[in-house]
Protein backbone atom coordinates (compact mmCIF):
# COMPACT_ATOMS: atom_id res chain seq x y z
CA UNK A 1 0.00 0.00 0.00
CA UNK A 2 1.35 3.75 -1.03
CA UNK A 3 1.99 5.44 2.03
CA UNK A 4 0.48 8.51 2.44
CA UNK A 5 3.18 10.41 3.37
CA UNK A 6 6.52 9.02 3.25
CA UNK A 7 8.51 9.75 6.31
CA UNK A 8 12.42 9.09 7.04
CA UNK A 9 13.44 8.98 10.59
CA UNK A 10 16.79 8.73 11.90
CA UNK A 11 19.27 9.76 14.85
CA UNK A 12 22.14 11.99 14.60
CA UNK A 13 24.89 13.30 16.93
CA UNK A 14 24.60 17.09 16.72
CA UNK A 15 23.92 20.20 18.67
CA UNK A 16 20.39 21.83 18.30
CA UNK A 17 22.24 25.22 18.38
CA UNK A 18 24.28 23.78 15.44
CA UNK A 19 21.68 22.21 13.65
CA UNK A 20 21.32 22.58 9.74
CA UNK A 21 17.48 22.40 9.32
CA UNK A 22 13.88 23.59 8.15
CA UNK A 23 12.53 23.47 11.34
CA UNK A 24 14.14 22.63 15.12
CA UNK A 25 11.98 21.43 17.67
CA UNK A 26 12.11 21.67 21.19
CA UNK A 27 10.07 21.51 24.59
CA UNK A 28 8.98 23.80 26.92
CA UNK A 29 7.05 23.37 30.21
CA UNK A 30 4.51 25.92 31.08
CA UNK A 31 6.04 25.96 34.97
CA UNK A 32 9.37 26.38 33.87
CA UNK A 33 10.69 29.84 36.26
CA UNK A 34 13.16 30.70 33.39
CA UNK A 35 14.59 28.91 30.14
CA UNK A 36 17.29 26.35 30.87
CA UNK A 37 19.57 24.33 29.22
CA UNK A 38 19.29 23.92 25.18
CA UNK A 39 16.03 26.56 25.37
CA UNK A 40 18.69 28.88 27.18
CA UNK A 41 21.61 28.27 24.76
CA UNK A 42 18.95 28.85 21.82
CA UNK A 43 17.42 32.07 23.27
CA UNK A 44 21.28 33.39 23.60
CA UNK A 45 21.94 32.78 20.22
CA UNK A 46 18.36 33.79 19.00
CA UNK A 47 19.41 37.17 20.82
CA UNK A 48 17.12 36.90 23.39
CA UNK A 49 14.00 36.40 21.04
CA UNK A 50 12.09 33.42 22.98
CA UNK A 51 12.51 35.10 26.54
CA UNK A 52 10.62 37.78 24.58
CA UNK A 53 8.10 36.08 23.09
CA UNK A 54 7.06 34.38 26.69
CA UNK A 55 7.12 37.81 28.39
CA UNK A 56 4.68 38.94 26.30
CA UNK A 57 2.56 35.85 26.81
CA UNK A 58 2.21 35.05 23.33
CA UNK A 59 3.71 31.45 24.51
CA UNK A 60 3.34 29.99 27.55
CA UNK A 61 4.40 26.50 27.20
CA UNK A 62 1.01 24.84 27.63
CA UNK A 63 0.25 21.98 26.60
CA UNK A 64 -1.39 21.97 22.64
CA UNK A 65 0.19 25.19 22.09
CA UNK A 66 3.22 26.29 19.39
CA UNK A 67 5.11 28.96 18.62
CA UNK A 68 7.39 29.67 15.58
CA UNK A 69 11.02 32.30 15.74
CA UNK A 70 12.99 32.50 12.89
CA UNK A 71 16.38 31.60 13.00
CA UNK A 72 19.59 33.50 12.01
CA UNK A 73 22.88 34.05 11.27
CA UNK A 74 24.17 32.38 14.48
CA UNK A 75 21.48 29.70 14.32
CA UNK A 76 21.29 27.18 11.40
CA UNK A 77 17.75 26.35 11.75
CA UNK A 78 15.45 27.98 9.60
CA UNK A 79 12.20 27.91 11.94
CA UNK A 80 12.96 26.93 15.82
CA UNK A 81 9.53 25.25 16.81
CA UNK A 82 8.70 25.73 20.43
CA UNK A 83 6.43 23.08 21.62
CA UNK A 84 4.47 23.66 25.22
CA UNK A 85 4.70 20.06 26.60
CA UNK A 86 2.26 21.55 29.93
CA UNK A 87 2.83 21.06 33.60
CA UNK A 88 6.29 19.36 34.54
CA UNK A 89 5.01 17.36 37.36
CA UNK A 90 2.20 16.34 35.15
CA UNK A 91 5.08 15.37 32.36
CA UNK A 92 4.60 11.57 30.91
CA UNK A 93 5.81 9.72 27.71
CA UNK A 94 2.65 10.39 26.65
CA UNK A 95 3.47 14.64 26.52
CA UNK A 96 6.77 14.00 24.39
CA UNK A 97 4.72 11.74 22.08
CA UNK A 98 2.05 14.65 21.58
CA UNK A 99 5.09 16.92 21.46
CA UNK A 100 6.47 14.87 18.33
CA UNK A 101 3.24 14.57 17.09
CA UNK A 102 2.62 18.07 16.83
CA UNK A 103 5.87 19.43 15.65
CA UNK A 104 5.54 16.87 12.43
CA UNK A 105 2.21 18.07 11.78
CA UNK A 106 3.07 21.78 12.11
CA UNK A 107 6.28 20.77 9.83
CA UNK A 108 3.94 19.07 6.95
CA UNK A 109 1.90 22.11 7.48
CA UNK A 110 4.88 24.50 6.62
CA UNK A 111 5.87 22.36 4.11
CA UNK A 112 9.54 21.67 5.90
CA UNK A 113 11.62 19.14 4.26
CA UNK A 114 13.99 18.82 7.21
CA UNK A 115 12.57 18.12 10.95
CA UNK A 116 14.81 18.20 13.76
CA UNK A 117 13.82 16.87 17.02
CA UNK A 118 15.33 18.14 20.38
CA UNK A 119 12.24 17.58 22.59
CA UNK A 120 13.18 14.90 24.37
CA UNK A 121 16.31 17.68 26.20
CA UNK A 122 13.42 19.48 28.57
CA UNK A 123 13.32 15.87 29.89
CA UNK A 124 16.54 15.25 31.18
CA UNK A 125 17.01 12.04 32.72
CA UNK A 126 13.72 11.29 34.10
CA UNK A 127 12.44 9.49 31.11
CA UNK A 128 14.64 6.46 29.74
CA UNK A 129 16.10 7.13 26.27
CA UNK A 130 15.13 4.51 24.38
CA UNK A 131 11.35 4.98 25.18
CA UNK A 132 11.68 8.70 24.76
CA UNK A 133 13.39 7.21 21.35
CA UNK A 134 10.20 5.30 20.82
CA UNK A 135 7.58 7.97 21.47
CA UNK A 136 9.23 10.33 18.75
CA UNK A 137 8.88 7.68 16.43
CA UNK A 138 5.49 7.18 16.35
CA UNK A 139 4.44 10.66 17.61
CA UNK A 140 5.91 12.02 14.49
CA UNK A 141 3.74 8.91 12.06
CA UNK A 142 0.74 10.28 14.40
CA UNK A 143 1.20 13.78 13.31
CA UNK A 144 2.79 13.90 10.18
CA UNK A 145 -0.24 12.07 8.77
CA UNK A 146 -3.11 13.22 6.29
CA UNK A 147 -5.73 10.97 4.58
CA UNK A 148 -5.97 12.39 1.61
CA UNK A 149 -5.04 9.51 -1.37
CA UNK A 150 -8.45 10.83 -3.38
CA UNK A 151 -7.81 14.39 -3.72
CA UNK A 152 -6.44 15.47 -7.51
CA UNK A 153 -7.24 18.94 -6.32
CA UNK A 154 -5.21 20.30 -3.26
CA UNK A 155 -5.24 23.85 -2.72
CA UNK A 156 -2.75 24.06 0.11
CA UNK A 157 -0.47 20.93 -1.18
CA UNK A 158 1.57 19.25 0.74
CA UNK A 159 5.33 17.69 0.26
CA UNK A 160 5.28 14.09 -0.27
CA UNK A 161 8.11 13.45 2.16
CA UNK A 162 9.34 14.93 5.10
CA UNK A 163 12.92 13.55 6.53
CA UNK A 164 12.50 13.92 10.60
CA UNK A 165 15.51 13.30 12.93
CA UNK A 166 16.14 12.93 16.50
CA UNK A 167 19.32 15.03 17.56
CA UNK A 168 21.32 14.79 20.87
CA UNK A 169 24.97 16.12 21.24
CA UNK A 170 25.34 13.01 23.40
CA UNK A 171 26.38 9.62 21.55
CA UNK A 172 25.34 7.47 23.86
CA UNK A 173 22.13 9.07 24.40
CA UNK A 174 21.79 9.03 20.69
CA UNK A 175 22.24 5.42 20.76
CA UNK A 176 19.72 4.89 23.12
CA UNK A 177 17.03 6.79 21.50
CA UNK A 178 17.93 5.10 18.03
CA UNK A 179 17.24 1.83 19.15
CA UNK A 180 13.94 3.13 20.54
CA UNK A 181 12.80 5.08 17.23
CA UNK A 182 13.40 1.79 15.23
CA UNK A 183 10.60 0.40 17.33
CA UNK A 184 8.56 3.59 17.01
CA UNK A 185 8.78 3.89 13.42
CA UNK A 186 7.72 0.07 13.44
CA UNK A 187 4.59 0.87 15.61
CA UNK A 188 3.78 4.03 14.31
CA UNK A 189 4.00 3.51 10.36
CA UNK A 190 1.68 0.40 11.91
CA UNK A 191 -0.68 2.84 12.87
CA UNK A 192 -1.08 4.92 9.68
CA UNK A 193 -1.75 1.76 7.89
CA UNK A 194 -4.63 1.14 9.91
CA UNK A 195 -5.91 4.32 9.91
CA UNK A 196 -5.43 4.18 5.88
CA UNK A 197 -7.60 1.07 5.92
CA UNK A 198 -9.93 2.33 8.11
CA UNK A 199 -10.41 5.61 6.19
CA UNK A 200 -10.99 3.93 3.06
CA UNK A 201 -14.96 4.05 2.07
CA UNK A 202 -17.04 0.86 1.70
CA UNK A 203 -17.13 1.80 -2.08
CA UNK A 204 -13.01 0.98 -2.38
CA UNK A 205 -12.54 -1.18 0.65
CA UNK A 206 -14.74 -4.17 1.09
CA UNK A 207 -14.38 -7.61 2.64
CA UNK A 208 -12.58 -8.96 -0.23
CA UNK A 209 -10.24 -6.03 -0.66
CA UNK A 210 -9.46 -6.27 2.93
CA UNK A 211 -9.30 -9.52 2.72
CA UNK A 212 -6.54 -8.89 -0.17
CA UNK A 213 -4.58 -6.55 2.04
CA UNK A 214 -4.46 -8.83 4.79
CA UNK A 215 -2.87 -11.27 2.19
CA UNK A 216 -0.10 -8.79 0.53
CA UNK A 217 0.43 -7.78 4.51
CA UNK A 218 1.50 -11.19 4.99
CA UNK A 219 3.82 -11.26 1.47
CA UNK A 220 5.32 -8.46 3.04
CA UNK A 221 6.79 -10.70 6.09
CA UNK A 222 8.02 -14.23 6.13
CA UNK A 223 6.63 -14.68 9.62
CA UNK A 224 3.59 -13.94 8.43
CA UNK A 225 1.17 -16.21 7.42
CA UNK A 226 -2.36 -15.77 6.11
CA UNK A 227 -5.66 -17.51 5.21
CA UNK A 228 -9.12 -16.20 4.21
CA UNK A 229 -12.59 -18.29 4.15
CA UNK A 230 -14.92 -17.37 1.86
CA UNK A 231 -18.49 -17.54 2.04
CA UNK A 232 -18.57 -21.31 0.78
CA UNK A 233 -15.26 -22.38 3.56
CA UNK A 234 -17.38 -20.29 6.37
CA UNK A 235 -20.78 -22.36 6.06
CA UNK A 236 -18.91 -25.74 6.24
CA UNK A 237 -17.47 -24.54 9.12
CA UNK A 238 -21.15 -23.44 10.33
CA UNK A 239 -20.27 -19.59 10.90
CA UNK A 240 -23.91 -18.64 10.82
CA UNK A 241 -23.01 -15.25 12.23
CA UNK A 242 -20.70 -13.29 9.48
CA UNK A 243 -23.06 -15.03 6.92
CA UNK A 244 -26.14 -13.45 8.25
CA UNK A 245 -24.60 -10.43 8.67
CA UNK A 246 -23.15 -10.12 5.17
CA UNK A 247 -25.93 -11.53 3.60
CA UNK A 248 -27.34 -8.32 2.45
CA UNK A 249 -24.24 -7.49 0.37
CA UNK A 250 -23.43 -8.31 -2.86
CA UNK A 251 -20.07 -8.07 -1.22
CA UNK A 252 -19.64 -11.19 0.04
CA UNK A 253 -18.49 -11.55 3.56
CA UNK A 254 -14.64 -12.82 4.06
CA UNK A 255 -13.29 -14.54 7.61
CA UNK A 256 -9.58 -13.44 7.51
CA UNK A 257 -6.63 -15.09 9.64
CA UNK A 258 -2.82 -13.66 10.21
CA UNK A 259 -0.72 -16.39 11.93
CA UNK A 260 2.25 -14.92 13.75
CA UNK A 261 4.91 -16.97 13.88
CA UNK A 262 8.01 -15.95 15.52
CA UNK A 263 11.46 -17.12 14.47
CA UNK A 264 13.24 -17.03 18.51
CA UNK A 265 12.38 -20.46 20.08
CA UNK A 266 12.48 -19.21 23.24
CA UNK A 267 8.59 -18.95 23.60
CA UNK A 268 7.38 -22.08 24.87
CA UNK A 269 6.17 -20.74 28.12
CA UNK A 270 4.34 -17.84 26.61
CA UNK A 271 0.30 -17.83 25.86
CA UNK A 272 -0.74 -17.79 22.04
CA UNK A 273 -2.85 -14.70 22.04
CA UNK A 274 -5.64 -14.60 19.40
CA UNK A 275 -6.43 -10.60 18.42
CA UNK A 276 -9.86 -10.80 17.27
CA UNK A 277 -11.07 -7.40 15.34
CA UNK A 278 -14.30 -6.37 14.24
CA UNK A 279 -14.63 -5.50 10.39
CA UNK A 280 -17.92 -4.36 9.04
CA UNK A 281 -16.57 -2.33 6.12
CA UNK A 282 -20.11 -0.60 6.55
CA UNK A 283 -22.79 -0.46 9.06
CA UNK A 284 -26.28 1.06 7.74
CA UNK A 285 -27.88 -1.03 10.43
CA UNK A 286 -29.53 -3.83 7.76
CA UNK A 287 -33.14 -4.04 8.38
CA UNK A 288 -33.14 -2.16 11.26
CA UNK A 289 -31.59 0.64 9.55
CA UNK A 290 -29.60 3.29 10.90
CA UNK A 291 -30.84 7.16 10.95
CA UNK A 292 -29.09 9.10 7.96
CA UNK A 293 -27.74 11.51 9.57
CA UNK A 294 -23.75 10.57 10.16
CA UNK A 295 -24.11 7.42 8.66
CA UNK A 296 -20.96 7.98 6.29
CA UNK A 297 -19.30 7.96 9.34
CA UNK A 298 -19.97 4.11 9.33
CA UNK A 299 -17.00 3.24 7.08
CA UNK A 300 -15.35 3.29 10.71
CA UNK A 301 -16.63 -0.09 11.95
CA UNK A 302 -14.51 -1.81 10.46
CA UNK A 303 -11.54 -0.48 12.28
CA UNK A 304 -11.31 -2.77 15.01
CA UNK A 305 -10.18 -5.39 11.86
CA UNK A 306 -7.87 -2.72 10.86
CA UNK A 307 -6.35 -2.30 13.79
CA UNK A 308 -5.80 -6.09 14.34
CA UNK A 309 -3.95 -5.94 10.98
CA UNK A 310 -1.89 -2.55 11.80
CA UNK A 311 -0.72 -4.78 15.04
CA UNK A 312 0.08 -7.82 13.02
CA UNK A 313 2.36 -5.60 11.20
CA UNK A 314 4.01 -4.20 13.93
CA UNK A 315 4.36 -7.49 15.85
CA UNK A 316 6.15 -8.68 12.18
CA UNK A 317 8.34 -5.78 11.94
CA UNK A 318 9.42 -6.04 15.78
CA UNK A 319 9.87 -9.87 15.62
CA UNK A 320 7.99 -9.86 19.05
CA UNK A 321 9.54 -13.65 20.14
CA UNK A 322 5.20 -14.57 21.31
CA UNK A 323 2.91 -16.51 18.90
CA UNK A 324 -0.07 -14.02 17.82
CA UNK A 325 -3.76 -15.12 15.87
CA UNK A 326 -5.05 -12.56 14.51
CA UNK A 327 -8.67 -13.00 13.34
CA UNK A 328 -10.61 -11.08 11.12
CA UNK A 329 -14.49 -11.46 10.57
CA UNK A 330 -15.19 -9.13 7.59
CA UNK A 331 -18.83 -9.09 6.16
CA UNK A 332 -20.78 -5.65 5.17
CA UNK A 333 -24.26 -4.64 6.60
CA UNK A 334 -26.87 -3.83 4.22
CA UNK A 335 -30.89 -4.16 3.71
CA UNK A 336 -31.56 -5.89 0.88
CA UNK A 337 -34.58 -8.57 -0.37
CA UNK A 338 -31.71 -11.40 0.56
CA UNK A 339 -30.63 -9.36 4.07
CA UNK A 340 -31.04 -11.59 7.71
CA UNK A 341 -34.13 -10.09 9.50
CA UNK A 342 -35.21 -9.18 13.02
CA UNK A 343 -36.88 -11.89 14.06
CA UNK A 344 -34.22 -14.56 12.49
CA UNK A 345 -32.56 -17.22 14.35
CA UNK A 346 -29.03 -17.91 13.50
CA UNK A 347 -26.61 -20.62 14.00
CA UNK A 348 -23.38 -19.72 15.14
CA UNK A 349 -19.81 -21.98 14.53
CA UNK A 350 -19.73 -22.28 18.48
CA UNK A 351 -23.27 -24.52 17.89
CA UNK A 352 -25.08 -21.40 20.21
CA UNK A 353 -28.25 -19.88 18.27
CA UNK A 354 -29.01 -16.62 18.27
CA UNK A 355 -31.92 -14.74 18.05
CA UNK A 356 -31.93 -11.49 15.91
CA UNK A 357 -34.05 -8.89 17.63
CA UNK A 358 -31.84 -6.15 15.78
CA UNK A 359 -29.91 -6.72 12.80
CA UNK A 360 -27.98 -3.06 13.91
CA UNK A 361 -26.52 -4.83 16.89
CA UNK A 362 -24.33 -7.23 13.94
CA UNK A 363 -20.94 -6.72 15.17
CA UNK A 364 -21.64 -9.02 17.99
CA UNK A 365 -23.14 -11.41 15.76
CA UNK A 366 -19.51 -11.58 13.62
CA UNK A 367 -17.60 -11.68 16.82
CA UNK A 368 -18.89 -14.60 18.29
CA UNK A 369 -17.60 -16.23 15.12
CA UNK A 370 -14.42 -15.19 15.19
CA UNK A 371 -14.05 -15.66 19.30
CA UNK A 372 -15.09 -18.96 18.54
CA UNK A 373 -12.31 -19.81 15.91
CA UNK A 374 -9.78 -18.19 18.54
CA UNK A 375 -10.53 -21.05 21.14
CA UNK A 376 -11.04 -23.54 18.71
CA UNK A 377 -7.11 -22.94 17.41
CA UNK A 378 -6.19 -23.08 21.44
CA UNK A 379 -5.40 -19.63 21.84
CA UNK A 380 -4.49 -19.33 25.38
CA UNK A 381 -5.49 -15.49 25.57
CA UNK A 382 -8.24 -13.85 23.62
CA UNK A 383 -8.42 -10.06 23.28
CA UNK A 384 -11.26 -8.44 20.93
CA UNK A 385 -11.47 -5.02 19.86
CA UNK A 386 -14.93 -3.46 18.35
CA UNK A 387 -16.18 -0.37 17.21
CA UNK A 388 -19.45 -1.93 19.43
CA UNK A 389 -21.88 0.31 20.90
CA UNK A 390 -23.21 3.48 21.23
CA UNK A 391 -23.61 2.98 24.61
CA UNK A 392 -19.92 2.90 25.23
CA UNK A 393 -19.79 6.35 23.68
CA UNK A 394 -22.42 7.66 25.93
CA UNK A 395 -20.31 5.91 29.09
CA UNK A 396 -17.09 6.99 28.25
CA UNK A 397 -16.98 9.59 25.86
CA UNK A 398 -14.26 9.74 23.06
CA UNK A 399 -11.27 10.11 25.09
CA UNK A 400 -11.16 5.72 26.17
CA UNK A 401 -11.98 2.34 24.75
CA UNK A 402 -14.04 1.05 27.46
CA UNK A 403 -12.41 -2.60 28.68
CA UNK A 404 -14.00 -5.79 29.79
CA UNK A 405 -13.13 -9.34 30.72
CA UNK A 406 -12.91 -12.28 32.54
CA UNK A 407 -9.57 -12.15 33.96
CA UNK A 408 -8.41 -9.38 35.94
CA UNK A 409 -4.56 -10.03 35.97
CA UNK A 410 -5.23 -9.62 31.32
CA UNK A 411 -7.18 -6.45 32.15
CA UNK A 412 -4.10 -5.33 34.55
CA UNK A 413 -2.16 -5.90 31.75
CA UNK A 414 -3.86 -4.12 29.19
CA UNK A 415 -3.89 -1.46 31.40
CA UNK A 416 -0.45 -0.66 31.66
CA UNK A 417 0.21 -1.38 28.36
CA UNK A 418 -2.25 1.34 28.21
CA UNK A 419 -0.33 3.49 30.35
CA UNK A 420 3.08 3.32 28.27
CA UNK A 421 0.95 3.72 24.54
CA UNK A 422 -1.21 6.76 25.47
CA UNK A 423 -4.28 5.02 24.26
CA UNK A 424 -6.33 5.47 27.22
CA UNK A 425 -8.82 2.50 28.44
CA UNK A 426 -11.43 2.15 31.21
CA UNK A 427 -12.85 -0.57 33.29
CA UNK A 428 -16.05 -1.37 32.76
CA UNK A 429 -18.19 -4.56 34.21
CA UNK A 430 -19.99 -7.61 31.77
CA UNK A 431 -20.50 -10.10 34.45
CA UNK A 432 -23.81 -12.49 35.45
CA UNK A 433 -25.91 -9.79 35.65
CA UNK A 434 -25.43 -8.37 32.07
CA UNK A 435 -25.76 -11.75 30.37
CA UNK A 436 -29.04 -12.41 31.79
CA UNK A 437 -30.46 -9.83 30.25
CA UNK A 438 -29.25 -11.90 26.70
CA UNK A 439 -30.73 -14.76 27.39
CA UNK A 440 -33.67 -15.35 24.57
CA UNK A 441 -37.05 -17.12 25.13
CA UNK A 442 -36.84 -19.08 21.96
CA UNK A 443 -32.60 -19.60 21.46
CA UNK A 444 -30.05 -20.20 23.15
CA UNK A 445 -29.32 -16.17 23.00
CA UNK A 446 -30.74 -12.75 21.62
CA UNK A 447 -28.55 -10.11 20.17
CA UNK A 448 -30.12 -7.30 22.07
CA UNK A 449 -30.72 -6.41 26.05
CA UNK A 450 -32.51 -4.07 27.75
CA UNK A 451 -32.33 -0.28 27.34
CA UNK A 452 -29.57 0.21 29.87
CA UNK A 453 -25.64 -0.40 29.81
CA UNK A 454 -25.36 -1.38 26.22
CA UNK A 455 -21.70 -1.86 26.49
CA UNK A 456 -21.60 -4.32 29.40
CA UNK A 457 -24.53 -6.21 27.64
CA UNK A 458 -22.45 -6.53 24.20
CA UNK A 459 -19.62 -7.66 26.34
CA UNK A 460 -21.37 -9.88 28.09
CA UNK A 461 -22.74 -11.58 24.88
CA UNK A 462 -19.12 -11.52 23.70
CA UNK A 463 -18.09 -13.32 26.56
CA UNK A 464 -20.55 -16.42 26.09
CA UNK A 465 -18.34 -17.49 23.28
CA UNK A 466 -14.80 -17.96 24.80
CA UNK A 467 -15.23 -20.85 26.79
CA UNK A 468 -12.56 -21.01 29.76
CA UNK A 469 -10.13 -18.82 28.09
CA UNK A 470 -8.88 -15.85 29.21
CA UNK A 471 -10.54 -12.84 27.66
CA UNK A 472 -10.56 -9.09 27.48
CA UNK A 473 -13.07 -6.52 25.24
CA UNK A 474 -11.99 -3.43 23.77
CA UNK A 475 -15.19 -1.54 22.76
CA UNK A 476 -13.51 1.36 20.50
CA UNK A 477 -16.80 2.70 19.25
CA UNK A 478 -15.54 6.28 20.95
CA UNK A 479 -12.21 6.30 19.62
CA UNK A 480 -12.32 5.24 16.35
CA UNK A 481 -11.84 8.74 14.76
CA UNK A 482 -10.53 12.25 15.45
CA UNK A 483 -14.14 14.12 14.44
CA UNK A 484 -12.23 17.36 13.99
CA UNK A 485 -8.22 17.75 13.50
CA UNK A 486 -6.54 18.76 16.73
CA UNK A 487 -2.92 20.48 17.44
CA UNK A 488 -1.94 16.53 17.40
CA UNK A 489 -3.43 14.70 14.62
CA UNK A 490 -5.49 15.77 11.25
CA UNK A 491 -9.62 14.14 11.58
CA UNK A 492 -10.39 10.40 10.57
CA UNK A 493 -9.32 7.57 11.45
CA UNK A 494 -7.43 6.90 14.85
CA UNK A 495 -6.07 3.72 14.72
CA UNK A 496 -6.63 3.11 18.18
CA UNK A 497 -5.46 0.18 19.53
CA UNK A 498 -2.11 -0.47 17.71
CA UNK A 499 -0.13 0.63 19.78
CA UNK A 500 -2.07 -0.49 22.85
CA UNK A 501 -1.87 -3.83 21.41
CA UNK A 502 1.62 -3.91 20.46
CA UNK A 503 2.73 -2.77 23.55
CA UNK A 504 0.86 -5.55 25.33
CA UNK A 505 2.35 -8.26 23.07
CA UNK A 506 5.49 -7.15 23.33
CA UNK A 507 5.34 -6.31 27.30
CA UNK A 508 4.24 -10.11 27.46
CA UNK A 509 7.05 -11.35 25.23
CA UNK A 510 9.56 -9.71 27.50
CA UNK A 511 10.92 -7.26 24.79
CA UNK A 512 8.61 -4.29 26.14
CA UNK A 513 10.88 -2.76 28.89
CA UNK A 514 14.57 -2.15 28.03
N1 LIG B 1 -21.17 0.08 14.89
C1 LIG B 1 -22.21 0.34 15.80
C2 LIG B 1 -21.72 1.01 17.09
C3 LIG B 1 -21.23 2.43 16.97
C4 LIG B 1 -22.07 3.48 17.23
C5 LIG B 1 -19.92 2.70 16.67
C6 LIG B 1 -21.62 4.78 17.17
C7 LIG B 1 -19.45 4.00 16.62
C8 LIG B 1 -20.30 5.04 16.85
C9 LIG B 1 -22.90 -0.95 16.20
O1 LIG B 1 -22.95 -1.93 15.23
C10 LIG B 1 -24.31 -0.63 16.53
O2 LIG B 1 -25.02 -0.23 15.65
N2 LIG B 1 -24.69 -0.79 17.79
C11 LIG B 1 -26.00 -0.52 18.24
C12 LIG B 1 -26.42 -1.65 19.14
C13 LIG B 1 -27.88 -1.63 19.51
C14 LIG B 1 -28.74 -1.91 18.32
C15 LIG B 1 -28.12 -2.67 20.58
C16 LIG B 1 -25.98 0.79 19.00
O3 LIG B 1 -25.00 1.06 19.70
O4 LIG B 1 -26.91 1.57 18.86
MN1 LIG C 1 -24.65 -1.73 13.96
ZN1 LIG D 1 -21.49 -1.87 13.82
Amino acid sequence: MKEIINVELKTRIVDAGACKTDMLAVGLFCDAKKLDGLNKELDGKLDGAINRLMKLGDFTGKSGTSAIVYGNERIDAKRILLVGLGEKKKATLDTLRKAAAGAAKKAVESKSKTLSLALHRAFGTALDASEMGQACGEGTYLGSYRYDEFVADNEDGRLDSLKVELIDPDSATTQKLRKGLAAGVAVGRAQNYARTLANRPANVVNPARLAAEAKELARSARTLSCTIFDEKQMASKGMGGVLAVGSGSQSKPRFIILKYSPTATTVRNLPKVALVGKAITFDSGGISIKPSANMDEMKLDKSGGTTVLGTMKAVAELGLPIHVLGIVPAAENLPSGTSYRPGDIIKTSSGKSIEVQNTDAEGRLILCDGLNYAVKQKCDVIVDIATLTGACVVALGTYMAGLMGNDDKLIKQLQEASESSGEKVWPMPSGDEYAKEMKSKIADLKNIGSRWGGACTAAAFLGQFVGDKKWAHLDIAGVWSFEKATEFAAEGASGFGVRLLTAFLANLAGAGKK
